[in-house]
Parts: C-alpha cells; structure tokens; sequence
C-alpha cells in the first residue's frame, strides 16, 4: 500500500491484529499517514476504531504487527513515542475540580515547560480555544462541547507531531463542530499529522485528505473522498433494457442489479457529458435501452456500500 520511507510518515502500521477472547477486532491493519496529513479512519460502532487508536497511541498492545510513530517505534522506543502524540479520547476526561487555566499550566509543568513558558502556552491555547472567560472557573462548569475543547487544548499543550482525535465532533453543537474542523486544518497546517475517528462521512470529506473504512477487521477501502464517493458511484445511472441479453451483455458491469424489472445501475459522475456517452456507448444502436433515471448517492450510501452492510 506504501511506497514511502517510514520517515516521511507520521504514522505506519503494519499488519495490526487484536482479539479480544473469541472475538477478532482487528485483522491485519495496514495504515500509511504522511507527515502533515489528515487520515479519517471510518466505521461503524464497534468497529474496532477506538481499539485501533489506543494501539497506535500506546496505550493497547497488539497481537502482532507493528506501529511507527514518526518513524519511531511505538513498542521498543514507547515513552519517546509519547512525547510526540496527543490523544483526546472519545469520552472526554478533565479534572472537575481544577480550572481551565490550572489544567493547561499543569499540562505545560508535566511537558517539560518552565512555569513563565506553562503560563504563555495556557493562555494562548485558551484563548484559541474559546475559553479565555471560562479560563478561572472549575471545569465542573463547563458544558460539553467546552469541557471537549479543553481536553484538546490539554492535548496540544505539548506540540505533539501526531494527534489522535477519536471521535473529536461526537456531542458538539454545529457551531462547535466548524470551531473544530477549523482548528484540524489549522494542525494540518503547521505540518501537524492527524489521525481522527468518526462516523460522520461529512466530516471525512471536509478534512481528510484520505479516509479509510474499517469494516469486519480490516481496512476495507482507503483513498481520498473522492476516490472513495466515485467507487461507489457519485451517482448511479440505472437502465432498463429491452431485452433480456442486453441486460445479460451488461450485468458485468454494474454495479446494481434488478433482473425483475431488467434493469441495472452503473456509475457515474452525474454530468450530462459523461451520462451521453454512457448511453451512446453502451447502446450504440439506440435500441437496447428504453429508459434511463439518474440517482445521486448520498454521503450515507457511500458508508453503507463500502462496510458492506448493502450487500
Ligand atoms: N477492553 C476490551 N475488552 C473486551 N472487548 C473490547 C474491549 N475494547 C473493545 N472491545 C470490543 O472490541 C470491539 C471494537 O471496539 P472499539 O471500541 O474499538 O470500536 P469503535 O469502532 O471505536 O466503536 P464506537 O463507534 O462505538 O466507538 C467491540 O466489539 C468492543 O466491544
Ligand atoms: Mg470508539
């Protein structure tokens, strides 16, 4: 899948396994991410997301495989490795009971920053993240989507090359979800490398600049959202035939079949030059085909298809 040396990656798996007693969670995980690049791993509960990011972040063994971290390995060099990541995890965890100032100053002490330097990163971070006026107040106080905004900026303390943010939008208002996709982008920016989980196609297309389906185990597509949504067909022109051997000459090609009514889908970009020259090639005659209807797949079909639950 990789051609690139493992030092221009910020993160590269291979072939990650993990059971569970009987049950199988992972099945041989290949992941290549470039440094400075923003890899969405999709899927739906259960998968195996979660299970997935504590083993690349160190915090789960793996059966078998194994995992660089910026070309660093995360087994026999693990406690460099934590020096550069961050985690922010799908459940969030704050301290209640400290403030938004005291936990991002403690985080800068436990980094390594001296207390003048604790103190500048804290307040830049708060104030980045929007929790300048919340910044006194204990953490207890905070709603959901501001104690998630903390536990990032917690994350961030450090400068971590590599971040992992499992479901980092689950719980967020639409607001507060574009604070956070602006902020991945601004990572990605810096050259930070981002691995982030979630079950939002939307978000994937709006950030990644590859997406990988992990479905029964395994990565069961990985490529950029476009590649993945022409996969499955950004849209799908259905034809029914005239008769049935001209709907047998192009069953191989479909991706859609409905032999009651003869008719099948194919895919397609959607654009009338490209819908014209399906037609005409693959009815050169004019004959074979008696009606076209041309659908759009939805974020929510290209999930579907491709972790195999429409099959
Ligand atoms: N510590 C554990 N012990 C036993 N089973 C586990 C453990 N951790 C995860 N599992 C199982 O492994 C499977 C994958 O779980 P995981 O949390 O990785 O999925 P996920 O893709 O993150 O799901 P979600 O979308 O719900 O967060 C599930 O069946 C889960 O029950
Ligand atoms: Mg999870």
């Amino acid at each position: 899948m990789t051609t690139h040396a493992s030092g221009s990656l910020g993160i590269h798996a291979t072939g990650l396994t993990k059971s569970y007693g009987d049950l199988r969670v992972l099945d041989g995980i290949d992941l290549a991410v470039p440094r400075g690049s923003v890899l969405a791993l999709l899927g739906p509960n259960g998968a195996g997301k979660t299970t997935t990011v504590r083993i690349l972040a160190t915090l789960t063994a793996a059966d078998a495989g194994s995992v660089r971290i910026a070309g660093r390995d995360t087994v026999s060099e693990r406690s460099r490795v934590r020096e550069l990541i961050a985690l922010t995890g799908q459940f969030v965890a704050v301290d209640e009971l400290r403030t938004g100032t005291e936990t991002l100053r403690m985080m800068g002490r436990l980094a390594g920053l001296s207390p003048r330097a604790a103190r500048t990163r804290a307040d830049e971070l708060l104030a980045r993240f929007g929790l300048a006026e919340a910044a006194g107040r204990t953490a207890k106080t905070y709603s959901g989507g501001m104690r998630r905004r903390l536990d990032l900026a917690a994350g961030l303390v450090s400068r971590p090359e590599v971040i992992f943010l499992d479901e980092p939008t689950t719980g967020l208002d639409p607001r507060s979800r574009q604070d956070l996709w602006e902020l991945v982008r601004e990572l990605r920016a810096d050259g930070t490398t981002v691995l982030l989980t979630t079950q939002y196609l939307e978000e994937a297309d709006q950030l990644a600049d590859r997406v990988a389906v992990l479905s029964g185990g395994r990565i069961a597509a990985e490529g950029t959202p476009a590649e993945l949504k022409s996969r499955v067909a950004g849209h799908r022109l259905d034809l029914t035939l005239a008769t049935t051997a001209a709907y047998e000459a192009l069953a191989p090609r479909a991706v859609h079949l409905a032999p009651d009514e003869l008719t099948l889908g194919l895919p397609t970009d959607g654009t009338a030059a490209h819908v014209r020259s399906l037609l005409d090639e693959l009815d050169p005659g004019r004959t074979d085909i008696d009606r076209f209807t041309l659908r759009s797949a939805t974020l929510d079909d290209v999930f579907l298809a491709l972790t195999g639950a429409d099959r």
